[in-house]
């Protein structure tokens, strides 16, 4: 048999290639919140490679309907497929493994969950009427949903804190934390980054967060290691008022969760609780401007997860280095120094101007 192709320019079969794997990428994120939330690689990872039939057994799944996903991650590389429909680990599922820790399994499952991807299918929709897609599909905000719903909320919580752990060591390598004597982080999740803060630098540490969120806090600052009495965990509404007695907030993540009206108002209340000497460190990946590389070191493209924020996230915006400076230049801050980390997060430090 001959076959015979029509040549094509590499131009264009690499921007098609390009495409295809664009319109594969939901099917494949999709496979991997499936295998995750089934606690496939949680098994794989316990006992060891077993065929399909087992694993269909363990998840109550059916295993011809199983095996169709358990190959496609096989030829994604996440799994390995062996001869009679075994699988095998590999070193990508074992980031994927949800039953030892906060893991990048939390952040999967949490980015492509059932409601947020209902709230992807709203996205035109709501670029038409301003709306919040995650709001548009599922009636509430979703830091609601999470308080609501105990599995999203302990994915969630996980997700933040994988997030924390995954750039927690690449940050405090590089910043001098050690200036200060009492640091409090605003929407600060579990307290992963302020137990590592005060584990590595020893100085006092304050945690500001929802209730909901600050009650776990406790059992997860024991389990990294940090004194009970190291850190304040104090419960509230970052809206209301901002707890007082820290000489620099850190805030990962959080700006970046809210409109400009809404950041003013935090901004304001973070201005009325620290001394005059006071500096805010806004921890965040910024979206790169037209000269600057778009993906970061770590491969998170931060002008993508900027439309992850906007569909699911109320006002949530991610932020050019200059949106930031202007935003808390409008609230008395000026800045005063700038830090790259090597993954996707990266520093600006704001005194009172
Ligand atoms: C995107 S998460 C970031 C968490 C953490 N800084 C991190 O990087 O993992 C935003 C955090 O803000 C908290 N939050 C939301 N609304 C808040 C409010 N009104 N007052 C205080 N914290 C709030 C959430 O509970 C959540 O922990």
């Amino acid at each position: 048999m001959t076959t015979t192709s029509v040549p094509v320019p590499t131009a264009t079969t690499d921007a098609k290639r390009k495409i295809f794997g664009m319109i594969q990428a939901f099917w494949q994120s999709q496979c991997l919140y499936v295998a995750t939330r089934l606690g496939i690689f949680n098994l794989l990872h316990d006992e060891g490679a077993q065929s399909a039939e087992t694993l269909a057994e363990k998840t109550d799944t059916k295993v011809d309907r199983l095996y169709v996903v358990l190959r496609a991650l096989a030829h994604l590389d996440v799994l390995e497929e062996r001869a009679d429909r075994i699988f095998a680990p590999t070193e990508a599922s074992a980031l994927l493994v949800t039953n030892r820790g906060p893991s990048i399994g939390h952040f999967a499952m949490h980015i492509t969950e059932p409601v947020q991807w209902d709230a992807w299918n709203q996205l035109e929709a709501a670029l038409h009427t301003g709306e919040v897609a995650f709001e548009r599909a599922n009636n509430k905000s979703v830091y609601d949903f999470c308080q609501d719903d105990p599995w999203s909320g302990d994915v969630f919580i996980n997700a933040m804190s994988f997030l924390t752990d995954h750039a927690v060591n690449a940050l405090l390598d590089v910043y001098d934390f050690d200036r200060f004597h009492t640091i409090m982080d605003v929407g600060g999740g579990q307290g992963g980054l302020i137990g590592s803060i005060v584990k590595r630098f020893g100085c006092k540490g304050m945690l500001f967060d929802v209730p909901y969120v600050t009650a776990t806090a406790p059992a997860y600052l024991e389990k990294l290691g940090v004194a009970a009495d190291a850190i304040d965990i104090i419960p509230g509404d970052v809206f209301e008022a901002v707890p007082t007695g820290a000489d620099a907030i850190v805030m990962k993540y959080f700006i970046s969760a809210w409109n400009d009206d809404d950041a003013r108002i935090i901004l304001k209340n973070c201005r009325a609780a620290l001394a005059p000497h006071g500096k805010i460190v806004l921890l965040q990946a910024f979206v790169p401007d037209l000269d600057e590389p778009k993906v970061a070191p770590d491969g998170i493209m931060p002008g993508l997860f900027a439309v992850q924020i906007m569909v699911s996230v109320p006002g949530g915006a991610w932020r050019t280095r200059q949106q930031f400076k202007k935003l808390f230049e409008e609230c008395g801050f000026k800045l005063e120094k700038q830090v790259d980390t090597g993954t996707n997060l990266s520093a600006m430090e704001f005194g009172l101007a």
